[in-house]
């Protein structure tokens, strides 16, 4: 790899995952298009989300990260972005009140459109076509005009993600993240819900909390860190031809950004060291997420390391750990002394979705809440038992009451799966499930913060 990168230098390297257009000309018109388009977001917006993940490594905050596995443009409309970051935002609160925690909240969304996939081809009964790679790419419905790859699509995912983007920081700065408003972020369908009570007692406390500042002169309404949040987008950046059309640089400070994006990561299937995504990604100073599934070794992680974050950047690396419930334990460990040994600062994160699928009786894609729920345990205590820190969680979740994994409080069976199943890709928790995750991840953070007590005492002696 040479010292010198371009938005395009990537074009030299082998690629991996890459869709076949069948028109050049027409995706290059399209690329020049998206080139000349304001950018959706803006370098300061992700040095902030840098500054704020910077915290997150040294075990000062905690990251949440989550949305769909992929966006669709069917599913595009005012409600399901609500849902969505209602939901969110409850499971920041529960994660900052219950596990006193400051929260660094990060969207896949606006922006994650294009899928890697283990296959290049899906058969059905006797029939083969191109597999499916995210809206940004072709058609989900299985025919074989659908499944050509085409250009234009990537016009209408700049579009939706800029009217996405546009929606979120309405809701984030337009007094609906209030935490004023903590009890109407309860959904309809929630109500009755194991969690519901849960939830209504923090945010009774919450409610108090904040009647008690204004009976003492402070008024939340006069204080944007309570009437507002600072909510970041992400996605994997797959489809370099896209990325590299939004990548402008900074006025200021004379460097590139991808601003399709506030952090963008690069896949399992796509992290080669000398190859494409890593390329791109190198050159542009978003803050980065790298996936760490069990076929990465420890000298091939601190290579990538070297490459993405030379300068040892707080903030500007975020490793998410996607090894399974049976494997968290066995891999996480030589990675995290690796990395520790290096005196490299990193997030650790627990992505406890992508080792766990399976596929159930029903012949449906799942995850089981039990598997999940049991990688962020093991995640965690690898982390204790080696002294670092279990810096966030990446999950994948909708604001839907959708059945896509099983378990949970309401214990959704394989026969239930059916029910509704919309995911255009991987199985996503639904609302219910993703406030009960919130709930035990910040039991477990909890516990965290109480043991790193022990450290200091260690320290004295
Ligand atoms: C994803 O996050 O949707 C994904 C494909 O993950 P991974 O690269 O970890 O398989
Ligand atoms: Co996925």
């Amino acid at each position: 790899m040479s010292d010198r990168w371009t938005p395009d230098s990537w074009r030299a390297m082998p690629i991996q995952q890459v869709p076949e257009y069948p028109d050049a000309e027409a995706l290059a018109s399209v690329e020049r298009q998206l080139a000349s388009f304001p950018p959706l977001v803006f370098a300061g917006e992700a040095r902030r989300l840098k500054r704020e993940l910077a915290k997150v490594a040294t075990g000062e905050a905690f990251l949440l990260q989550g949305g769909d596995c992929a966006e669709s443009f069917a599913e595009h409309s005012a409600d399901n972005i609500r849902d969505f970051f209602r939901v969110f935002l409850q499971m920041a609160v529960v994660l900052t009140y219950a596990g006193a925690s400051p929260v660094v909240k990060v969207g896949r969304i606006a922006g994650q459109f294009a899928k890697p996939r283990s296959a290049p081809m899906e058969k059905v009964g006797d029939v083969e076509l191109p597999s499916y790679r995210g809206d940004i790419v072709n058609d989900i419905e299985f025919t074989a005009a659908s499944r050509i790859p085409d250009p234009r699509r990537q016009l209408e995912a700049y579009r939706q993600s800029a009217a996405t983007l546009n929606l979120l920081r309405a809701f984030a700065n337009g007094g609906y993240a209030s935490l004023g408003n903590a009890h109407q972020w309860m959904l309809g369908f929630i109500k009755d819900s194991p969690q519901s009570g849960r939830y209504q007692a923090l945010a009774d406390r919450i409610t108090e909390a904040l009647d008690f500042m204004r009976a003492i002169g402070i008024d939340p309404e006069n204080h944007p860190e309570m009437r507002t949040t600072d909510f970041f987008t992400s996605h994997e950046a797959l489809l370099l031809g896209y990325e590299q059309a939004l990548t402008r640089v900074d006025s200021t400070t004379g460097d590139w950004y991808a601003t399709s994006g506030h952090m963008i990561w690069v896949g399992d299937r796509t992290r080669q060291a000398d190859h494409a995504h890593i390329e791109y990604c190198r050159g542009v100073k978003n803050p980065l997420g790298l996936k760490c599934g069990p076929s990465l070794k420890p000298d091939d992680l601190l290579r990538l390391i070297d490459t993405l974050n030379p300068q040892n950047e707080p903030g500007r690396l975020t490793l998410i750990a996607r090894f399974g419930a049976d494997k968290v334990g066995e891999h996480l460990p030589a990675l995290l002394r690796a990395v520790k040994r290096e005196g490299r600062t990193v997030v650790w994160s627990c992505d406890p979705m992508h080792g766990n699928t399976i596929k159930a009786a029903s012949g449906f894609k799942t995850r089981p809440f039990d598997q999940i729920l049991k990688e962020v345990k093991d995640f965690f205590a690898v982390h204790a038992a080696e002294g670092t820190y279990a810096g966030g969680v990446h999950l994948e979740m909708t604001g839907k009451n959708v059945t896509e994994c099983t378990g949970g409080a309401r214990a959704i069976s394989d026969a239930d799966l059916k029910d509704r199943y919309h995911t255009y890709c991987d199985p996503r928790l639904n609302a219910e499930q993703a406030i009960e995750m919130a709930f035990l991840v910040a039991e477990l953070l909890k516990q965290e913060r109480a043991g790193r007590a022990r450290p200091v005492i260690e320290a004295a002696e």
